[in-house]
């Protein structure tokens, strides 16, 4: 199968030269037919010039010069437009992906083990180097944040490769940062694997992630979440155990203290656990359609500490509204309720039953 691989570049002249000559070099040995296809936004130092000077020298290598920065993903599209492998793939110019890996990533495709392929740093023997712990911390945010739209553990990672097939006719958003998580949830193919990579801090020159970066992974967000039905048929399952769980809370709360004379906070203690359990249930098995026994303990644990922070959450918007804002409690509560049923289903959802 042929590869095409972009490299999008912005001020990348110390990293380029090198980077290409090891792909080429990873092409060579093990008989892969590549082409790699540089994307440059008229780099203020100079990259554009180098490239020109290396592709005289050079069959593989192609580069397309944009009058201006216009963003990596839109780059990584650009550069997929005038590709002529099968395969389509892209990895970052500073050297923080592992040139050696491209056969891996190439190879689960062409022996069918996946249709789209991607360098991850967060599976077992995967990697992160040489980064702040500010970064770190922000990339595994964006993560969790993910996990509402797939259990792929690494979808931040810049580093993959998909049959062309798969994202023909897929409409793709060129804005932002985050085109593999775009293409994840948007993309026709089939089977996903993930391959270990170490990645490596950037050595020279600066990351360009900054605030407008982020805006714009929050705006796609938004708009990911109407594109996926699947997550409304997870809402309706939660919702409906969350009622289910309602009803019983209430019956039991009500038989045990006026049937059988209990304190009513201790009735009340005793039905919130109850109904708890059920939720925890309905949800594992309904929602997230795990096995019964699969991580019982574990997960039991994880679903009552978010169900303690949702409390926690309700009772203190119940309190501003009630006593800041003098709403009515009865309404104040109504509202809370709200906020309380989204800290469960997504703390659950990305933390409990993540994949
Ligand atoms: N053509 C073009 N235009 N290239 C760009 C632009 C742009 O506007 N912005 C960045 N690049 C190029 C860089 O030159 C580099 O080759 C690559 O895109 C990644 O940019 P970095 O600045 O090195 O990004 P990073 O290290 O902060 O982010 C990397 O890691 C993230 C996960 O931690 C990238 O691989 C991201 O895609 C990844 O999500
Ligand atoms: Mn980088």
């Amino acid at each position: 199968m042929k590869l095409s691989l972009v490299i999008p570049t912005y001020n990348e002249r110390e990293n380029i030269r090198g980077l290409i000559s090891e792909v080429l070099w990873e092409f060579k040995a093990n008989k892969i037919d590549g082409e790699i296809i540089v994307v440059d936004d008229n780099s203020p130092d100079g990259t554009g010039e180098l490239l020109d000077e290396i592709l005289r020298k050079n069959r593989k290598v192609r580069v397309i010069h944009r009058e201006e920065k216009m963003g990596l993903s839109s780059a990584v599209l650009e550069g997929w437009k005038i590709a002529k492998g099968d395969v389509l793939g892209v990895m970052d110019a500073n050297l923080s992906h592992p040139p050696d890996k491209i056969k891996d990533l190439l190879w689960s495709i062409e022996k069918g083990k996946a249709d789209f392929a991607i360098g991850s740093r967060y599976v077992r023997g995967g990697k992160i180097m040489g980064r702040s712990v500010g970064r770190n911390a922000m990339s595994k945010l964006a993560n969790l944040v993910a996990r509402v739209f797939t259990n792929v553990k690494d979808p931040m990672t810049g580093f993959f490769m998909i049959r062309k097939s798969c994202i023909k006719d897929v409409e793709l958003d060129p804005n932002g940062f985050k085109i593999l998580l775009e293409i994840i949830i948007k993309g026709k193919h089939k089977n996903i694997q993930e391959i270990p990579i170490t990645f490596v801090g950037r050595v020279e020159g600066r990351s360009k992630v900054g605030i407008s970066e982020i805006f714009s992974y929050v705006k796609n967000l938004i708009g990911y979440a109407s594109y996926q039905k699947l997550l409304s048929r997870d809402l309706m399952m939660f919702s409906f155990a969350g009622l289910v769980g309602t009803i019983l809370n209430l019956s039991i709360l009500y038989f045990m203290t006026e049937i059988f004379g209990i304190y009513y906070l201790i009735s009340a203690v005793f039905s919130f656990s109850i109904a708890m359990t059920s939720n925890f249930f309905m949800n594992k098995i309904l929602t997230f359609r795990e096995k019964i026994t699969f991580n019982i303990g574990r997960k039991y644990l994880q679903f009552v500490s978010v169900s303690l922070v949702a409390l926690l959450v309700n009772l203190t918007f119940l309190f501003i509204f009630t006593d800041i804002f003098g709403i009515y409690y009865l309404i104040s509560q109504a509202m809370a309720i709200g906020v309380t049923a989204l800290i469960n289903f997504f703390g659950n959802k990305i933390w409990t039953f993540s994949k």
